[in-house]
């Protein structure tokens, strides 16, 4: 499922739209350059997700954790070089655990590590400064009422 996306404004909602319809156990996985709107996406779903927190982006801190209507955890693998890492900073333990949400900022750097089931969003550059275009897409199981309701609320002609 493709979309463009407008504004920063509009790339946030899209994210809330997603954060609303979340399930325990539930992984998103984001790519796109650096100034993609990753983050500006995450914070979106996190609304979504009823945390009341401001979110920022872990680029340094690697991992960050929220309470919201589920717990969050926010990761950015950035700066991260070395995929034997990935077990300290927490990876494992929450994108495999059933209760709460993962969302993971260049997920595309070490894709054996993704859990099989997620729901891959990429984020492009569009025709102009303000547009980006976003692309969606399940893997695995799980994720195909969240894509039929994006397709039926954002699909463009
Ligand atoms: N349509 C858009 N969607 C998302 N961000 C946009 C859009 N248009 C402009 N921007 C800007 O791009 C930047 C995205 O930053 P950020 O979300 O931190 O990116 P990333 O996490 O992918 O590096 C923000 O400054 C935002 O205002
Ligand atoms: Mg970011």
């Amino acid at each position: 499922m493709e979309m463009v996306s407008e504004s920063p404004e509009a790339t946030w909602s899209v994210g809330e739209f997603v954060g609303k319809r979340l399930k325990g156990g539930m992984v998103l996985c984001l790519t796109g350059d650096l100034g993609a709107g990753k983050t500006l996406f995450t914070k979106g779903v996190a609304a979504g997700l009823g945390v009341k927190e401001d979110v920022t982006s872990p680029s340094f801190t690697l991992m960050n954790l929220y309470d919201g209507r589920l717990p969050v955890a926010h990761f950015d693998l950035y700066r991260l070089d070395d995929e034997g890492d990935l077990d300290e900073i927490g990876f494992y333990e929450y994108a495999d655990e059933p209760v709460g949400v993962a969302i993971i900022e260049w997920a595309d750097k070490f894709p054996e590590a993704l859990p099989p089931h997620h729901l891959s969003v990429v984020l492009s550059p569009g025709k102009n400064l303000e547009e980006r275009r976003l692309a969606f897409t399940a893997r695995g199981d799980g994720y195909e009422g969240i894509l039929a309701a994006l397709e039926e609320s954002f699909a463009q002609a």
